[in-house]
Formats: structure tokens, C-alpha cells, sequence
């Protein structure tokens, strides 16, 4: 077994051991993947400020997200067909959170089901939608997260329509993966992969198949998503999504002050500063550039969270001393997922908080709730470089 030291080595890992497909769906930004790329670079152009001589005894990395207890303020953000990148994935990546004390995300687009998923945990977890528009299948995804004991809702609202992935169209990317002498050789050399896959039955959307209407089967999914998403989704229909659900409410998907107000104007108990991990608007800002105007606009009214370029403990720590009170990473457990089942999304969420841990210490500070920006050290441009 080979040493694994941070996510980079997952990466790798998972990349060996995933099929060609399901790696490019995860690894993969829209269109020339700009914004992808500049998620992570703009990470590294802030730096970190070093302090010596100061008592670093009695750290903590504990802390709140939306008013629950978190063992470091990391969630697992929602990513679809976690469930093909390693058999029954979204069970096991809440069973992982779960045990380490941090919320996990189940997505609209997983492969196990909301039930299955609460079947196989005992703590809750929270559960996103998109914004759909059949009325009835939100209000029964909604119903189904109560009835499931879902402690929080999470509303994509940057999803109206699909940016494009080259890849994915270059690779038939389908769950289950669509059998082509291509994919099938490349699926032969993922043994382990493969063995799991054909011991489960969990290989299909399990929260739309069988639940929306006229989509009895995995074959009538494809014509189902194409009309499915609301391109005419305002505010106010979002105003009808937070009366559908009474529980605490994360609106993810907000890169502009404007938007984060009309967030705060909906009732919405957080946001996500968020550009979908450079999959969407192939162009937008990095989450991380983006935030400090998001703060100013309402960051004293309503918790900020961030996601999009997470790879390491100092990226979090980046983002919270920012002003971020919450961080959630997708493609670091992924990694982990596939590169070693539950042990790696373990493995990830172990790395993360131990460099977070480090890294908060070297820069004279013991509590990850305390954080500020005098840990910084920011470009003078950082965030209005671009007018
Ligand atoms: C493979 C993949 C699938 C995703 N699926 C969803 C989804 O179903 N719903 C959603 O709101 N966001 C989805 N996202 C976006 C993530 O929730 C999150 O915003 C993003 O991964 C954060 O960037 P990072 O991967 O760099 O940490 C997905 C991301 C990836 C990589």
C-alpha cells in the first residue's frame, strides 16, 4: 500500500483505479476550464503569515455550521454519481463524515437514494436539490429529506443550464457507463472497481428513477433531465422553494453581492460562494477572489460559506481567516473515494484537518473559530483586480 501523505496522492491513486470516464467527470471543468484552474491558483497567490513564540498548546479545529457541531468547519459538498465512482460510494462517504463529525451533502443526481443513504447512517446529513421545475417532485424531495431526518437543505440555484464538459461528451459518460469497446477495455484494467459494481444494485439515479414522473426506467432519464431544469427561475420561485421546507436552508451557487442579498432577502440560513468547482460559467471569478465583496455585502447578516479549489488544509484555512465560516470540499473526498473506498474518503477528511491543524499553529493561532485576516498575506488586487 503506498504511502499517502496529502490529496495529491489520492488524486493519483484515484486515477489509476476509476474508470476513464467517471475520473474525467470529476477531474474536468467546463469549456477551456479556465475557472477550474483559477479555483486552485488563486489559492496559492495568497500566503500565509508566520508567527513564532506563541503557545500553541490546547488547539482547536471544532466549530458550527448552521448552528451544528462540526469537527472542523469542512463539509462534504453534493456531487453526483458518487455511486459510480466506487460502488454504493454515497453510503459509504456519509458513513466517513459521519464517524468523523462532519456534515455530508447528498446530491438530487446520486446513485443511492435519500432512504438508502439514511438506512445505512445514524447521524443526519443534509440533502441539495436542484431547481427543478415539477412542483410535485420538489415538494417530495423535500417530504422525502423530512422524512429521512435530514437536518438541512441545500439549493443549487447556478444550475438553470448545463455548462459543458468536453470530455464527458468525448466519453458517452453515463451511469451505468454505456458499453463501448473503449470503455469496456479501459473498465477491464479497474478490477476492483468492477468487482464492486457487480456486487451492487445500486447503479442507477436512485432519487429520480422510479420517483419523478415518467421516468419508470434508467432509459427514460436522458429525455427527463433535458426538460427537467427551470430556465426560468427567478427569486421568487425560490421564495416558494424555502416555504416547501422548514428546516435550516443553504442557497449554494452565489458569486455576486447582489445575488448573496437576494439570498439573504429569501430566507436562506447560508450561502455558498461558489462556482459549481469551475463547471459551470467557464470564465467566473474563483470562488476565493469572489468572497471578500460577498462578506462586505452580508457577512455580518447570514453565515458565507465557500467551496470550489479546496486541496489542502491551507486552502481552508485561507478561506476562513478570509471571513468564510464554513468551507466544503467535493473533489478532495472524491479522490479519496475512489482511490480507496471509505478508507480514503477518511483518509482525505484526516489530511485535511491535520494540515488545517499545522498550518493555523504556525500562524500563532490555536482556534479555528477565531481565525482573521491578519494571518493573510493578500495581493493588493486579490479582489479588485477586475472591475
Ligand atoms: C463530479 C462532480 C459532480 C458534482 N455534482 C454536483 C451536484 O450534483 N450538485 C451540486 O450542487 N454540485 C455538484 N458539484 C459541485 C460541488 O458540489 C462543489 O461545488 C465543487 O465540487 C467544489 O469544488 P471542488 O471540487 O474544487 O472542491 C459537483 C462537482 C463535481 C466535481
Amino acid at each position: 500500500m503506498p504511502v499517502i501523505t496529502c490529496i495529491e496522492d489520492l488524486r493519483q491513486l484515484y486515477e489509476r483505479r476509476v474508470p476513464r470516464m467517471f475520473y474525467d467527470y470529476a477531474e474536468t471543468g467546463s469549456y477551456t476550464q479556465q475557472t477550474f484552474r483559477d479555483n486552485t491558483n488563486d489559492f496559492a497567490d495568497l500566503r500565509l503569515r508566520q508567527r513564532v513564540a506563541i503557545d500553541m498548546r490546547g488547539r482547536s479545529t471544532a466549530s458550527r455550521m448552521i448552528g451544528q457541531d462540526v469537527a472542523m468547519p469542512v463539509a462534504l459538498a453534493p456531487v453526483g454519481m458518487t455511486g459510480m465512482q466506487c460502488a454504493d460510494g454515497e453510503i459509504k462517504v456519509a458513513r466517513a463524515a459521519e464517524a468523523f463529525g462532519v456534515p455530508y451533502t447528498l446530491s438530487t443526481m446520486s446513485i443511492c437514494s435519500i432512504e438508502d443513504v439514511a438506512e445505512h447512517t445514524t447521524k443526519p446529513f443534509w440533502l441539495q436539490v436542484y431547481t427543478l421545475k415539477d412542483d410535485d417532485f420538489m415538494q417530495r424531495l423535500f417530504d422525502r429529506a423530512k422524512a429521512a431526518k435530514c437536518s438541512a437543505a441545500m439549493i443549487t440555484v447556478d444550475l438553470q443550464i448545463m455548462g459543458q464538459r468536453h470530455k464527458d461528451l468525448k466519453n458517452g459518460l453515463s451511469a451505468p457507463p454505456r458499453l463501448t469497446p473503449r470503455s469496456v477495455a479501459n473498465m477491464m484494467t479497474k478490477v476492483h472497481w468492477g468487482l464492486g459494481m457487480l456486487g451492487t444494485k445500486r447503479r442507477f439515479f436512485g432519487n429520480i428513477v422510479g420517483h419523478a414522473k415518467g421516468v419508470k426506467d434508467p432509459s427514460s432519464l436522458v429525455s427527463w433531465s433535458s426538460e427537467a431544469f427551470d430556465q426560468a427561475l427567478n427569486w421568487d420561485r425560490i421564495r416558494q422553494f424555502r416555504k416547501m421546507w422548514d428546516g435550516p436552508l443553504i442557497i449554494k451557487g452565489i458569486m455576486d453581492p447582489r445575488d448573496a442579498r437576494e439570498a439573504l432577502n429569501v430566507g436562506a440560513d447560508a450561502i455558498i460562494v461558489s462556482n459549481h468547482g469551475g463547471r459551470q460559467l467557464d470564465g467566473a471569478l474563483s470562488s476565493i477572489r469572489a468572497l471578500p465583496a460577498i462578506l462586505d455585502a452580508v457577512g455580518d447578516k447570514i453565515e458565507v460559506h465557500l467551496d470550489s479549489g479546496i486541496r489542502t488544509g491551507q486552502d481552508i484555512l485561507k478561506a476562513l481567516a478570509m471571513g468564510a465560516t464554513g468551507t466544503f470540499v467535493g473533489r478532495a473526498y472524491i479522490y479519496g473515494l475512489g482511490a480507496m473506498g471509505e478508507t480514503g474518503v477518511t483518509r482525505a477528511l484526516e489530511i485535511l484537518q491535520k494540515e488545517l491543524d499545522t498550518s493555523m499553529a504556525l500562524c500563532g493561532r490555536t482556534d479555528v473559530t477565531t481565525l482573521d485576516r491578519d494571518i493573510l498575506l493578500i495581493p493588493k488586487d486579490f479582489s479588485d483586480r477586475w472591475l
